[in-house]
């Protein structure tokens, strides 16, 4: 177990206020349950002029709104809203993204908090589900959003860059994700696709390929002055949340006693979503955790810039073929 999980901080500060989130839109995806739910209602909570659950089964997005509604005084006044979203159809992530594009104003920060963790080998769009869902479906969205973002943050023109958060895992940083990266790495969308790969590893190792792939995108291909976007990642630490529903049993025991221990309410891990959507052009490119600078816990592999590069080339060539266009309209 790590250092990290062990001595991770509780009752992180809310970062979140009421005169940065008066009058802005949020988007949160995965905001039916865990952190996405509570960072949402934060939000609305906090005076946000709309929130946009993005949910792939729309009855538990109405309920987890009227929750939110409930919370926050807003049932009834258009604040919170639901749209479908299914990571594993990249037709969904173009709908909504269009949606936003056509419905939403300004776009102030999109919370992309959405991502499965599987024991079983599933597939979606021809890849295992956490290579479609946790990478692909979540970059996809990032570089439709872009441009979107910037067109609509030019008309509002408040000089204040909107945000891209990419919720992330340092479960990606391990040992034995580290030595399974090394054999994917040359090619990390084939490699965990490759039929003789342990399902349950897939989890770590599409984490740390979109943290990698993200360093490269934000620090090299799109500086804020460029993509008028801040991207950054962020670690919300061991959270006591639904994500482990599909574990192997041995795996759930170990993990609920972690909960015990360790774990953050969701919360508390919210609010490093939370702090991420607020943090400015410092963190642009930068793994975010705790509420805090999380760069002196990235492992010298992942900032190896070779790899880097590589890892996003072999994402954008594959987001090039499911939207001719979508890297090169993002620059
Ligand atoms: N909990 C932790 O300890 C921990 C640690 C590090 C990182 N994280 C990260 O934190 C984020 C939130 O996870 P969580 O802990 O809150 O887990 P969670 O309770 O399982 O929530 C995951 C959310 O993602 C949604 N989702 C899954 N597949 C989807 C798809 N195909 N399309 C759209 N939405 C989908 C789920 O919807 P359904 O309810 O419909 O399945 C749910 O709303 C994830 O990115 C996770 O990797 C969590």
């Amino acid at each position: 177990m790590s250092d990290g999980v062990v001595n991770q901080k509780r009752n992180l500060p809310l970062l979140a206020t009421r005169e940065r989130c008066a009058g802005k839109t949020f988007i949160v995806t995965g905001a039916n349950v865990g952190l996405g739910f509570e960072a949402a209602k934060h939000l609305a909570v906090l005076g946000a002029a709309r929130v946009v659950l993005g949910v792939r089964t729309p009855s538990k997005g109405e309920i987890a709104k009227a929750d939110i509604d409930a919370a926050a005084g807003t049932a009834g006044s258009g604040v919170v809203s639901v749209w479908p979203l299914d990571l594993e159809s990249f037709d969904s992530v173009r709908a909504f993204v269009r949606r936003a594009d056509q419905e939403l104003e300004r776009i102030d920060a999109v919370v992309e908090n959405a991502a499965v963790a599987l024991a079983e080998r599933e597939m979606a769009e021809g890849h295992v589900k956490p290579v479609t869902v946790n990478v692909l479906s979540t970059l996809l969205m990032a570089v439709l959003l872009v441009p979107v973002m910037r067109a609509k943050a030019e008309k509002v023109a408040d000089g204040v860059a909107p945000r891209i958060t990419l919720v992330t895992s340092r479960a990606g940083f391990d040992d034995d994700a580290h030595a399974g990266w090394e054999k994917v790495k040359e090619d990390p969308i084939k490699g965990m696709d490759a039929e003789d790969m342990v399902p349950v590893k897939t989890y770590p190792l599409s984490k740390v390929t979109e943290t990698i792939a993200v360093r490269h995108l934000a620090r090299e291909v799109l500086p804020v002055e460029k993509g008028g976007v801040i991207i950054n990642l962020v670690c919300p630490g061991l959270c006591i949340t639904q994500l482990g529903r599909n574990a192997p049993d041995a795996f759930a025991q170990r993990l609920r006693k972690m909960h015990d221990m360790y774990g953050r309410t969701a919360e508390d891990g919210s609010r490093t979503l939370l702090h991420g959507a607020m943090a400015g052009v410092e963190s642009h490119g930068k793994l975010l955790h705790s509420c805090q600078d999380g760069e002196p816990d990235v492992p010298d592999w992942v900032n190896e810039l070779g790899a880097q590069k590589n890892t996003w080339e072999v994402i954008a060539r594959e987001l090039e073929a499911v939207e001719p266009g979508c890297v090169s309209k993002m620059l």
